[in-house]
């Protein structure tokens, strides 16, 4: 039996599948490379040692999904794929709303058609919008403020109803905070496209020399410093939040909403100053305006998924630093394929 990953070559889902090989699962990778490169599944075998079936699909497309199910024994799905641009989003929302929506539509037929009723769904905190109170509880009215968010809002929505339609279904939503890190050989991380829009990416940047400076999105915030606060979580706690979901689905049906966050809150400054002190590089900021649709602070309270997944994220700030530089120091270009002899020679040394 294999545990389908959608998704399975982006940030979190790579770490994710890289942890289920270790844990002895089988893994089959489905992703249309709308935002990952193929280099990652070479990295991810190299690390597992072990070939990993790829479909290189695109979810909308029913036929090569059912594919993977008439050529796997799928036990269950986890569900990362999607488009996840908050920007991009409300300039081109069709698209959000085709991809994101119509992908996990299809999904769900397919794994109807197939007798499959487990599956682990990429939700994210954004669905609390603007929280009326941190640290924020599953059980809070949710709204969201753009359509990336609304496509979470919705496809929430639409896996509660398929599970009304069949209790046969057993799902968990996992609403993530803010994943940062990377694994901590140095050989997957996170590979954003252009200019970062999110902070950890742009701070590596700006340490490597690619940008000359952070621009800190508001300095006049109800917090102590001035700056928003978010719940940053390590990408491998993340990942193990998959696993002990997985193992629930397996056992009982239903739908259950997850926070998958740390429960304590930093703000950009207090990221900036972890990152200096851990890896002694200065990071040039400036404070200038606040960034439209941004919040003040957001942070998880996690406890549902201790009592319920027996999941708690446990790595810190300074493992998270380490470890986004250590990726951005072995490749400074991210999967870039010209610079795989840059790579495989660092990694010798
Ligand atoms: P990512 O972009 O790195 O990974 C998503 C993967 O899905 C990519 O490899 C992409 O090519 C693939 N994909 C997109 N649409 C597809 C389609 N129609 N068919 C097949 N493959 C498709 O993003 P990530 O950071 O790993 O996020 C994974 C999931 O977690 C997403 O659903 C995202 O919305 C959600 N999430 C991410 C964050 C975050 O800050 N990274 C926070 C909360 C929630
Ligand atoms: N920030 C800066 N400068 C930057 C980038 C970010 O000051 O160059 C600040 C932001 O203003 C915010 C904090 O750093 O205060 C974190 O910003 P991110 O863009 O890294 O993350 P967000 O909390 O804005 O959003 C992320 C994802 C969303 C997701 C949300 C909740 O990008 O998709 O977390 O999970 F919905």
């Amino acid at each position: 039996m294999s545990i389908l990953v959608t998704g399975g070559a982006g940030f979190i889902g790579s770490h994710t599948a890289l942890l289920l090989l270790e844990a002895g699962y089988e893994v089959v990778v489905v992703d249309n490379f709308s935002n990952s490169k193929p280099e990652v599944i070479s990295r991810m075998e190299s690390l597992a040692g072990q070939k990993i079936p790829l479909y290189e699909v695109d979810l909308r497309d029913e036929i090569g999904l059912s594919t993977v199910f008439e050529n796997h024994q799928i036990e269950a799905v986890i569900h990362f794929a999607g488009l996840k641009a908050v920007g991009e989003s409300v300039s081109n929302p069709l698209y959000y709303y085709e991809n994101n929506i119509g992908g996990t539509i299809t999904l769900c037929q397919v794994m109807e058609k197939y007798n499959v009723h487990k599956m682990v769904f990429s939700s994210s905190a954004t669905v609390y919008g603007k929280p009326d109170q941190v640290p924020v509880a599953e059980n809070v009215p949710l709204r969201s403020t753009n359509p990336y968010g609304r496509t979470k809002l919705m496809i929430e929505e639409i896996l509660r109803d398929v599970y009304i339609s069949n209790p046969d279904w057993s799902i968990a939503l996992l609403r993530y905070f803010n994943p940062l890190g990377a694994h901590e050989s140095g050989k997957i991380g996170e590979d954003p496209n252009g200019i970062p829009n999110n902070l950890m990416p742009y701070i590596t940047q700006v340490a490597i020399g690619k940008r000359d400076e952070l621009l800190v999105y508001g300095g006049d915030y109800e917090t102590p410093d001035g700056t928003g606060i978010r719940d940053y979580i390590h990408v491998t706690d993340l990942a193990m939040g998959h696993l002990k979901a997985l193992q629930r689905v397996k056992n009982v049906t239903g739908v259950e909403a997850y926070n998958l966050g740390t429960g304590t809150g930093y703000s950009v400054l207090d990221v900036v100053r972890e990152f200096e002190k851990v890896t002694g590089v200065k990071i040039p900021y400036q404070i200038v305006e606040r960034r439209p649709g941004d919040i003040a602070e957001c942070y998880a309270n996690p406890n549902k998924a201790e009592r319920e997944l027996g999941w708690k994220a446990d790595k810190t700030l300074a493992d998270m630093c380490r470890d986004a530089w250590k990726w951005q120091k072995v490749n400074p270009e991210g999967y870039s394929e010209s610079l795989q002899k840059k790579f495989d020679s660092s990694i010798k040394n």
